[in-house]
């Protein structure tokens, strides 16, 4: 089956990763973000499309996704929320932060998500057909010092989806996040590392492929609600361990 996907920051790391993947399974693929990723494949069916969208901007946000639904008459298959800002460099106690960064962090990772589901939804709706993904992490719930605005964004994020599930029970709309177990070795994690940066330990962005492949296409509703987890071999379980993919 070839679905109609809407993402969030395709143009690199991870995003980039559930791009080509999505799109070598036969599935049209539109990316949101603020420049496009480099050119990318498209198999037999599958089509790509990139809307130029800087998501801290709200009514550019909803300008974009409104023309783009009505090209589709509003038949959308699935949301993927990805894109992140990941706040300055470094790490900055409490005191330090910005309001800057604040605003970015909430603004991308958790305000978009609102405002995006809310466009799409209602067309899933009355269709009682559709999935909406969220890419979440660990500092959702372990925030660690230094990192408040990113924390605290991936926790409005995470509380968005949770209770969106509870709102969606029974209505054809599946809800999940996803997250990796490891830190992940993309162009957003290495903008904060040094220059000499070794990527040891790292998972490689690759492993969301199979994890995004199997969630665009299985059976929802015994993953409704849930947070998975993505290992370093790519690997999909959900939260008691169990492998899905
Ligand atoms: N990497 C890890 O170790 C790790 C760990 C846990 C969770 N995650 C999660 O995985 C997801 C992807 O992370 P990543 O490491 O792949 O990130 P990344 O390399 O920094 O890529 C971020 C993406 O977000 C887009 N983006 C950022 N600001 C934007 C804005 N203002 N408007 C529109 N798009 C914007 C970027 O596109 P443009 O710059 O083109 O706009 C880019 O496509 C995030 O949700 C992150 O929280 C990652």
């Amino acid at each position: 089956v070839s679905e109609r996907v809407l993402i969030t920051g395709g143009s690199r790391g991870i995003g980039l990763a559930m791009v080509e993947g999505l799109l070598a399974d036969g599935h049209s693929v539109t990316n949101l973000s603020r420049t496009p990723p480099p050119l990318v494949t498209t198999s037999d069916g599958a089509d790509f499309t990139h809307l130029e969208c800087d998501l801290r901007a709200p009514n550019r946000v909803r300008a974009v996704v409104v023309r783009w639904l009505a090209s589709k008459n509003a038949k959308i298959d699935a949301f993927i929320h990805n894109a992140v800002a990941y706040g300055t460099n470094g790490r900055r106690p409490a005191v330090d932060t910005t309001l800057e960064e604040w605003n970015e962090a909430m603004d991308v990772n958790a305000r978009s998500l609102l405002l995006i589901l809310q466009l799409v939804l209602p067309g899933m709706l009355e269709r009682r057909r559709g999935r909406i993904l969220g890419v979440s992490s660990d500092i959702a719930i372990e925030p660690g010092p230094g990192r408040i605005p990113y924390a605290a964004s991936k926790a409005a994020a995470h509380a968005i989806m949770i209770g969106l599930a509870d709102e969606l029970r029974d209505s054809g709309v599946g809800v999940a996040e996803l997250m990796p177990t490891h830190q992940v070795d993309t162009p957003g994690i290495r903008s904060r590392r040094p220059a000499n940066f070794e990527p040891i330990g790292y998972a490689k962005p690759a492993t969301f492929v199979s994890p995004i492949q199997y969630l665009l296409t299985c059976n929802m509703s015994q993953l409704h609600g849930s947070r998975l987890s993505v290992d370093a071999d790519g690997r999909l379980l959900d939260a008691s361990g169990e492998l899905l993919s």
